[in-house]
C-alpha cells in the first residue's frame, strides 16, 4: 500500500532493496489513500479491506489527509451531496484488524549526522487502540451523565463554577486485557531479543486507576519473565531521562497517548522522520509503516530518505520470522549510514531516494 505522495517514492525503493534480498514474496498493491476519497469518497475501499484479510503483512507508505472543507471539497462531483465524511484510513485499518501493539524501534546507527548521540538502542511499545484516544468525548456534558458524575465528590468543584456547556470530557478508557496485550509484548521482544529491563512508562502516583491497572498489570506480567526487570517511570520524568540519559534504556511499554508522545521523542533522538519505523500488530496481521506523512511538497522527487521505510520493511521481516534476511538487510543499513556514499538532502546530501535504495542493495 503505498498511498500517497512520497509514500510512492520510498515503496519503490524499498521494494528495490527487497528485491535484492530476494525476500521470497508475492506483492499484491492494495488502492489506499486520498485518491480514492477524491474518486469513490473512501480512503480505505472495501476491496483493500478484503484484500488484508488474505496477506501475511502488510508495508503501508503514507497517506494524505486534509481539514474537513478541502475534503469536502476535493470530492467528485456526483459525491458532493452524499453527506460523506473523511475517515482516516490507518485509524480504521487499526480497529478493523485489531492492530493493538504499536511497536517504534530507535536505533541510532552509527555515523548518523542525525543522531543525537550515539549508543541509543530502544523501542517503544504503544497500546494502539485504547486510552484517551478511543474518542468517548463530550462537549457540553450532557445532563445525564452530570448526574452520573454527581456521586462523585470531585464533580462538584467544576458544576458550582462552570455551565455544562462549558465543560468539555474526554474518557481514558484501559482494560485489563490491552494492558497484559501490550506488557506481554514488550516482555517477549525483550526476551527474545535479549534485553535486560522493560521500563513501563505511565503516571500512576496521579492518574491512579488507569495509569495504575497499566503498572499493576505490568508487574503480573514482568512476573512471569524471571530474569527481566521491569523498571517504573513517570513519563514526564521520562522525558527528561531519555533526553539526558537516553542509553540507560531499551524496551520501553507504554499507553496510547504516553506511547505517542515518547516515542516521537524518541525518534528524534535517532535522526527523525527519515529513520522512524513502526509495525502495527494485532493477532493476524501486520501493517507497517514508517512514522513520516506524504509530504506532499517532495511528492514523486525521489529527494526524501528511504531508511524509515526500508527499517520498516526490517521490522516486518523480523515479525514474519524471516531473521536472516532482517539481520543482513540493517547491516546493510548500518554499513551504508557509516560509510555515507549515498545520503538524502536531510542527512547533508544530494543524493535520491533510489540512490540511496542502490547503495543499501549494494551493501547486501
Ligand atoms: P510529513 O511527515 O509528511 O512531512 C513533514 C516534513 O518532514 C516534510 O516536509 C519533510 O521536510 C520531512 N520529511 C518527512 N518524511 C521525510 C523523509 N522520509 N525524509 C526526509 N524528510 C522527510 O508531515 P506533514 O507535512 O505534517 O503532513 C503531510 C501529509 O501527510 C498530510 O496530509 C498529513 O495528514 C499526512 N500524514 C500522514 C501520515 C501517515 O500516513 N501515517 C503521518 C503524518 C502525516
Ligand atoms: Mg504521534
Amino acid at each position: 500500500m503505498p498511498g500517497d505522495g512520497i509514500g510512492n517514492d520510498v515503496m519503490e525503493a524499498t521494494k528495490l532493496v527487497l528485491d535484492r534480498l530476494e525476500f521470497d514474496a508475492e506483492y499484491v498493491q492494495a488502492d489506499i489513500g486520498w485518491e480514492f476519497w477524491c474518486s469513490e469518497g473512501e480512503a480505505l475501499p472495501e476491496r483493500t479491506i478484503q484484500l488484508l484479510e488474505n496477506v501475511d503483512a502488510a508495508l503501508f507508505g503514507a497517506i494524505t489527509s486534509k481539514p474537513k472543507e478541502e475534503a469536502q471539497a476535493e470530492l467528485a462531483p456526483e459525491l458532493q451531496s452524499k453527506n460523506l465524511t473523511y475517515q482516516s484510513p490507518i485509524v480504521r485499518l487499526r480497529q478493523h484488524f485489531n492492530l493493538a501493539t504499536n511497536l517504534r524501534p530507535c536505533k541510532a546507527y552509527p555515523g548518523n549526522p542525525l543522531n543525537y548521540q550515539e549508543g541509543i538502542d530502544l523501542i517503544v511499545f504503544r497500546e494502539n487502540t485504547e486510552d484517551l484516544y478511543v474518542g468517548v468525548e463530550y462537549h457540553p456534558v450532557p445532563e445525564s451523565l452530570s448526574e452520573e458524575l454527581s456521586k462523585h465528590p470531585k464533580w462538584a468543584r467544576f458544576i458550582e463554577r462552570a455551565s455544562l456547556d462549558d465543560i468539555a470530557i474526554s474518557l481514558r478508557i484501559n482494560t485489563r486485557d490491552g494492558c497484559r496485550n501490550i506488557a506481554k509484548a514488550a516482555f517477549e521482544h525483550a526476551k527474545t531479543f535479549g534485553y535486560p529491563t522493560v521500563t513501563i512508562v505511565e503516571k500512576p502516583n496521579v492518574v491512579r486507576e488507569t495509569s495504575g491497572l497499566m503498572v499493576r498489570t505490568a508487574r503480573e506480567v514482568a512476573a512471569e519473565y524471571p530474569g527481566i526487570d521491569l523498571w517504573e517511570t513517570n513519563i514526564d520524568a521520562m522525558c527528561m531521562w531519555l533526553v539526558k540519559n537516553p542509553q540507560d534504556y531499551g524496551v520501553l511499554v507504554s499507553s496510547n497517548m504516553f506511547g505517542d508522545i515518547v516515542s516521537d521523542l524518541c525518534a528524534q533522538l535517532v535522526g527523525g522522520l527519515g529513520f522512524a519505523s513502526s509495525g502495527n500488530i494485532g493477532d493476524k496481521l501486520g501493517v507497517f509503516e514508517p512514522t513520516h506523512g506524504s509530504a506532499p511538497k517532495y511528492a514523486g522527487q525521489y529527494k526524501t530518505n528511504p531508511m524509515a521505510m526500508i527499517l520498516t520493511s526490517k521490522l516486518m521481516l523480523d515479525w514474519l520470522g524471516e531473521k536472516d534476511e532482517a539481520e543482513r538487510l540493517e547491516s546493510a543499513v548500518a554499513k551504508t549510514i557509516i560509510e555515507g556514499k549515498a545520503r538524502t538532502y536531510d542527512m547533508g546530501g544530494t543524493d535520491s531516494t533510489l540512490e540511496v535504495a542502490e547503495e543499501v542493495a549494494r551493501n547486501l
